[in-house]
């Protein structure tokens, strides 16, 4: 019993260790609720992770322009539909950061 204790302790140290060091860009877009209106391909209330990394493709800038309309909110790059401000009680600024340079590579 108390080698078997020890192996199933010994199994979970090991798998806390092949978890990512990093935060799952795409989990936390599900906890901030970026999923209510964006999807990886569809049009929700927001334009899709392609269309955004289409959109900027190549533009050296995007991330930092992106992150800072994220947090802040606005409308006018794909119509008339506003996104609200995600506030950084929602995600962090590293985390949007993260969740922006993922969504350009989609
Ligand atoms: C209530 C709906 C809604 C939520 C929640 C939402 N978005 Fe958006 N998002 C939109 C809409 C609508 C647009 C299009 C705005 C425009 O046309 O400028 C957009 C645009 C964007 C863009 C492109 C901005 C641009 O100027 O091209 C990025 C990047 C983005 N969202 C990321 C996020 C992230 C990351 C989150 C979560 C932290 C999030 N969004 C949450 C609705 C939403």
């Amino acid at each position: 019993m108390r080698t078997l204790i020890a192996t199933l302790g010994m199994a979970a140290v090991g798998l806390g260790a092949v978890a990512p060091a990093q935060a799952d860009p795409e989990a936390n877009m599900v906890k901030a609720g970026c999923t209510a209106c964006h999807t990886k391909d569809k049009r929700l209330v927001g334009p899709s992770y392609k269309d955004i990394a289409a959109k900027y493709k190549g533009q050296a800038t995007a991330v930092a322009t992106l992150t800072e309309k994220a947090r802040a909110g606005g409308k006018g790059s794909f119509g008339p539909i506003p996104m609200p401000p995600n506030p950084v009680a929602k995600i962090s600024d590293a985390d949007l950061k993260a969740a922006v340079e993922w969504i350009l590579k989609q």
